[in-house]
């Protein structure tokens, strides 16, 4: 049984992003950025920090990965502490909840870093998706230092993040979003602040999530059963694209499984921890979910067929 609740109105507040964004230097913060994590996510973030012209320092714990970064003009620092020291507003985007923590807790991280600077001076950016139990408790841990904090989690896939449309919903610190929120102009076409309380996002994010894997995975079904049924995949493409059905996901999909392309867009694994994610959340509200459990095995069982694949290349 569904209850809907309607009689509650929306305190979200809608930042879009001006056309063209990286077309026109407006309003770039002065703010110096910090970014920890240059993974596939990150690296193309911070491409467009820089392309927009924003001022850029990095961290990441394989050093060499910051190389690509540092040519396109980003400044490579030592230690998460000296990202804390030397900038105003942190971003970090790595793959989870146990890197996060290190980040944050170890010798030489963002709380070292905290201890050092005056309060109030240093914000904190996590746009790692992660349960928003722990996020609560990264939160706490950085403002009982004197850090500002904001969650912002990254769902879409790497090509949105490169052409700048994400969508992200952010809770916590307002003033923090508004300091830099050229930064976000840079990579989401619509940022949504939902409210102060940190966690709301991070939940937020994984239904969205839930909807997607979901989606994805029926995708897959529905391809496979084309071709069992001697039907053409072009032929059902062609009409899906007539219909209500036909969202940019959908259609963007069906590419990918037509080309053999998924790995190029979608991180199975990454796909695999925001369903796991979201069966926590389940899990928390005591929420029957019977197809999430579905796709999550048919998640973990291409992802060990895509680490398989992209081992033995
Ligand atoms: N890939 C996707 O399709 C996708 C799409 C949307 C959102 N996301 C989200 O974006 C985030 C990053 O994804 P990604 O694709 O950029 O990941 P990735 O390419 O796998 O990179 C992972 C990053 O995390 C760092 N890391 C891992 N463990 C660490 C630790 N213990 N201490 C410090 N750093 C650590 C890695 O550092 P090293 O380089 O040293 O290993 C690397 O910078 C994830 O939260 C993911 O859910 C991913």
């Amino acid at each position: 049984m569904i209850s809907v609740c309607l009689d509650k109105e929306s305190e979200f507040e809608y930042f879009f992003s001006p056309n063209n964004y990286l077309g026109e230097a407006r309003n770039i913060t002065p703010k110096k950025i910090g970014f920890i994590g240059l993974g596939m996510i990150g690296r193309s973030i911070v491409t467009r920090f820089l392309n927009s012209g924003h001022n850029v320092s990095v961290w990441n714990r394989t050093s060499e990965k910051c190389q690509e970064c540092v040519a396109a003009g980003a400044q490579q620092l030592s230690t998460p502490a000296e990202i804390v020291y030397k900038c105003d507003i942190i971003f970090c985007c790595v793959s989870g909840p146990e890197a996060v923590k290190s980040i944050v807790y170890e010798n030489n991280g963002i709380l070292t870093g905290l201890e050092e600077c005056e309060p109030g001076s240093k914000g904190y950016i996590e746009l790692t998706s992660m349960n928003h139990v722990i996020v609560q408790e990264i939160c706490k841990a950085i403002t009982d230092k004197g850090g500002k904090y904001l969650e912002a989690p990254i769902s879409d896939s790497i090509s949105n993040v490169q052409e700048g449309s994400l969508l992200i919903p952010a809770t916590g610190n307002r003033q923090l979003l508004e300091d830099c929120v050229s930064c976000f102009h840079a990579i989401a076409k619509l940022t949504c602040f939902m409210n102060c309380e940190v966690g709301t996002a991070s939940k937020m994010n994984l239904v969205f999530n839930m909807l997607r894997g979901f989606t994805f995975v029926a995708l897959a079904e529905s391809m496979a059963l084309i071709k069992e049924a001697k039907l053409w995949h072009y032929d059902f493409v062609n009409y899906l694209s007539y219909g209500q059905m036909a969202s940019p996901f959908v259609t963007e999909k069906y590419d990918d499984f037509m080309q053999n392309n998924l790995t190029l867009d979608t991180s199975f694994k990454y796909q695999k921890k925001n369903l796991e994610l979201a069966v926590q959340l389940n899990n928390a509200c005591q929420q029957p979910c019977p197809m999430m459990s579905a796709a999550l095995g048919i998640c973990q069982i291409a992802t060990q067929r895509d680490v398989a694949r992209l081992e033995t290349h």
